[in-house]
């Protein structure tokens, strides 16, 4: 980073007319004070802050980059829509061809429908949910995030008792945990919500065990209850159909969004047939719901992730990461815990604690200056657009961060 005299001008100037100069989990407040809050491009791995930095990206927007950044194909699909317009009083062919598609690619679905973000989805399965059985409880995993609605937001302001009244919480991978919520469910249970992967904030990530899904689809069968699971972040970064396809554990209802479309907005939810009819009865809809340039994105988007084999690529990629900081990380005998899937890794300080992350603070604080951009708490995303070299660069780069941590406290 060579200055940041654009970023703190805007900063200061959105102070004014944005409540709290910037909202939502891509405001830079809780980060180390010089990461940029704009930014005005990218290109495959990379980004540019509005100062003219040059970073490699490791957060993919939060996701959502998953082939590169302004994926040619991707674009040039959606210039070619724009060009015919994109916002009708009818959706376009391409919500067919969309819908066809997740089918195909994914086992569990017979049907799909389709909104803007990754709340939208979530909620929407949990409507069709409770449409099915006229049952209320839905059971979700302590510290899980599904979305910013007040059901499920993490926050309190702003919402009421009632919001979460139909909410019980499990432990995720915990099998008694869940059937402690059933009981407590009674006869009320709708369903059960599942993020595909535990990738809660601050803490070490974890992968469901197979025992643990299996149990899940057993007891929803048992209990005639909806198995949900919530792939909005993990979705087609971890298996080209259902994350759970790997353990062989179909949900009824599934909640996507983030990387179907390569950063054009778009989410679906996804069903069986069971689920079909209540899905007809719940009434879900939004303008610019049907737009056709995001369904253009994602149907190319679905294609180029089997087509230029993205999920091996970024899963290898992230291994070489991964190994590589480990071997950093003992050489320099600092601890540290790399958790989660090696394309969406979480690293932590050992001796930073949930409350303090002075040591991920510094550690990403001179990374970014050295223009890698990590992120010290959340989960991150390689994405299509990274390559070796990328890797290669971003180790350097770890190696001297490390150093000054070492530095400064070992
Ligand atoms: C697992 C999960 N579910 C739901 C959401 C909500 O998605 P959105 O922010 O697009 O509404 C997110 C967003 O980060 C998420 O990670």
């Amino acid at each position: 980073m060579t200055n940041n005299n654009n970023d703190l001008l805007l900063k200061e100037r959105a102070a004014k007319v944005i409540p709290g100069g910037m909202y939502g989990h891509q405001s830079t407040w809780q980060l180390p004070h010089s990461f940029p809050q704009f930014f005005n491009r990218g290109k495959g791995g990379h980004i540019w802050d509005t100062d003219g930095n040059e970073y490699i990206d490791f957060m993919s927007s939060y996701g959502p980059i998953i082939l590169g950044h302004c994926h040619a194909k991707v674009d040039e699909a959606v210039a070619q829509q724009l060009k015919k317009g994109d916002c009708f009083n009818g959706p376009s062919p391409i919500i067919v061809e969309l819908a066809e598609k997740f089918c195909t690619m994914v086992k569990h679905a017979d049907w799909s429908l389709f909104a803007k973000n990754g709340t939208d989805a979530t909620t929407i399965c949990v409507s069709i949910a409770r449409a099915r059985n006229n049952k209320s409880k839905i059971l979700v995993a302590k510290g899980a995030y599904h979305g910013a609605a007040p059901w499920c937001t993490p926050a309190p302001a702003g919402t009421t008792k009632g919001d979460k009244e139909n909410l019980i919480h499990y432990n995720f991978n915990d099998i008694q945990s869940v059937e402690n919520a059933i009981n407590e469910a009674g006869s009320d249970l709708a369903g059960v919500l599942v993020s595909a992967f535990k990738h809660d904030n601050i803490v070490d990530q974890e992968l469901p065990s197979a025992d643990f899904a299996q149990y899940l689809r057993k007891r929803c069968d048992e209990l005639d209850a909806a198995l949900i699971v919530d792939e909005v972040r993990a979705g087609f970064r971890l298996s080209e159909g259902a994350s759970w396809e790997l353990l062989d554990v179909q949900p009824d209802l599934s909640a996507w969004s983030k990387a179907i479309a390569n950063g054009y907005s778009l989410a679906a939810i996804l069903g069986n047939d069971k689920y079909k009819k209540a899905a007809r009865s719940v009434f879900t809809t939004g303008s610019f719901w049907f737009t056709a340039a995001s369904m253009v994105a994602a149907s190319t988007t679905l294609d180029l992730i089997r087509s230029e084999n993205v999920i091996q690529r970024i899963e290898a990629l992230g291994e070489t990461f991964r190994t590589g900081l480990k071997q950093q990380a003992n050489s320099y005998g600092i601890p540290v815990s790399q958790s989660g899937p090696a394309q969406m890794p979480l690293i932590l300080f050992a001796d930073d604690s949930i409350n303090n992350k002075e040591r991920g603070n510094l550690f990403t604080e001179e990374a970014m200056k050295l223009g890698l951009y990590l992120h010290p708490r959340h989960n991150m995303f390689f994405n299509g657009g990274h390559t070796e070299q990328d890797i290669k660069q971003a180790l350097e780069i770890t190696d001297r961060a490390f150093l000054v941590l070492k530095d400064r406290y070992y």
